[in-house]
């Protein structure tokens, strides 16, 4: 990966090509989750926070109706007609098709515009470049058809984007905290309402990607069976999605119910549970608690969703032995990726040197880790202070 900041590249790249400045500057950032896996296209409640890594546009408006937007992470120009039908291929130009005929169908007027995209978010790492590319392609066409902002509409339009035009079928989460994040907070998301509440990440912490450096493919088709499977536990109960199914009524069912899916359902009704109990104790500064219910999820993930990886439960083994560490647990979809972990402080040094000499010690590859911190999402910048 390129370590110029990607707003620099976006920048002098768009000036190169096109010989003089952009009009605007738009970015939207990746994420990470720190509780609530898998609940958010049950209903559930989720905790994730945007990451200060994220997809950046610098674009100028065009009089024709028209995209022409060059990637430099790939090397490639896509080249969209407003006005003409569209045609379902294969790559990142799709996110691009799926936001213009998602935005188009939700009544929202769109101009053409040229630009230049970059990002840091890793690719396929479970970090959600797709939600940050599709929310960094929203506020290009708010900004060049002054639209009011609206971070929920958004964030709509562009999970229809995704399983709509793309094929995966994803929940509201992703797209929710890349559009309206806050720094120095998580997002309490209640995925049934909408409804947003901000948690502050207290200082005492840091929250540590941990990428395990390893790559699954076929993650949508086994997201998409997770989906289903839990979408027939809760028809079983003559609901829609599993939000409305208790405990209870799940452990007086086990007999009738498929295995599987019953395994499936009480991974999702215990970490909605998990979510809440978390979000008091981060607001009690009860860290202990926190990072007990991270381990706890990442079990649940395991045993009853299984969505783990061996290298995910390897790095959070080495999280859990390392220095200053509340909890860890694998983070998004699974499969590969990335855990997150919470770690005080005062031992950050320490916990990442430790992590990454038994990690590479066990696994025999090199993980990665991330220090974040907490930001706001979707943005737009003057190119003045650029
Ligand atoms: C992916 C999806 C999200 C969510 C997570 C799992 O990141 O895009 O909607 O379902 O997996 O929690």
């Amino acid at each position: 990966m390129n370590h110029t900041s990607p707003r620099i590249r976006v920048f002098q790249a768009f000036k190169e090509l096109h010989g003089h400045s952009p009009e605007h500057l738009v970015c939207a950032p990746g994420r990470v989750n720190l509780i609530g896996e898998h609940t958010d296209y049950n209903d559930g409640y989720v905790l994730p926070l945007a990451l200060d890594r994220a997809i950046w546009i610098a674009l100028s408006s065009l009089s024709e109706p028209e995209v022409r937007l060059h990637s430099l992470d790939f090397d490639q120009e896509a080249s969209v007609f407003l006005d003409q039908p569209l045609m379902k291929e294969e790559g990142w130009k799709e996110y691009l098709k799926g936001m213009i005929e998602i935005s188009n169908a939700s009544g929202l007027e769109l101009f053409g515009w040229k630009g230049v995209m970059a990002g840091d978010v890793p690719i396929g790492a479970g970090l959600s470049s797709s939600a940050a590319m599709e929310l960094a392609l929203g506020r290009a066409f708010g900004v060049v058809g002054n639209w009011k902002w609206n971070p929920t509409q958004m964030a709509r339009i562009s999970q229809r984007a995704e399983n709509e035009w793309v094929g995966m079928n994803c929940g509201i989460m992703d797209q929710m905290v890349s559009a309206s994040g806050r720094k120095g907070h998580a997002m309490f998301l209640d995925c049934q309402s909408l409804e947003a509440t901000d948690v502050p990440v207290p200082d005492a912490v840091r929250v540590v990607i941990l990428d395990t450096n390893t790559r699954r493919g076929l993650v949508d088709s086994a997201y998409n069976e997770r989906r289903s499977q839990c979408e027939s536990a809760a028809r079983y109960f003559g609901v829609t999605v599993l939000r409305d199914v208790s405990m209870e009524q799940l452990n007086q069912s086990e007999a009738m119910l498929d295995p599987l899916e019953f395994r499936r359902a009480r991974h999702v009704i215990t970490e909605n549970c998990r979510v809440l109990d978390c979000v008091k104790a981060l607001r009690s500064g009860n860290l202990d608690r926190v990072g007990k219910l991270m381990k706890e999820s990442h079990i649940s993930l395991r045993d009853d969703f299984e969505v783990s990886s061996e290298a995910l439960d390897l790095i959070a083994e080495c999280a859990y032995k390392a220095p200053g560490c509340y909890g860890a647990r694998m983070t998004g979809a699974g499969f590969g990726g990335c855990a997150v972990a919470l770690v005080d402080v005062s031992c950050i040094e320490e916990f990442v040197e430790q992590v990454l000499k038994d990690y590479a010690e066990t696994s025999e590859r090199n993980g990665l880790l991330y220090v974040c911190s907490p930001s706001d999402g979707a943005s737009v910048f003057s190119v003045e202070n650029c």
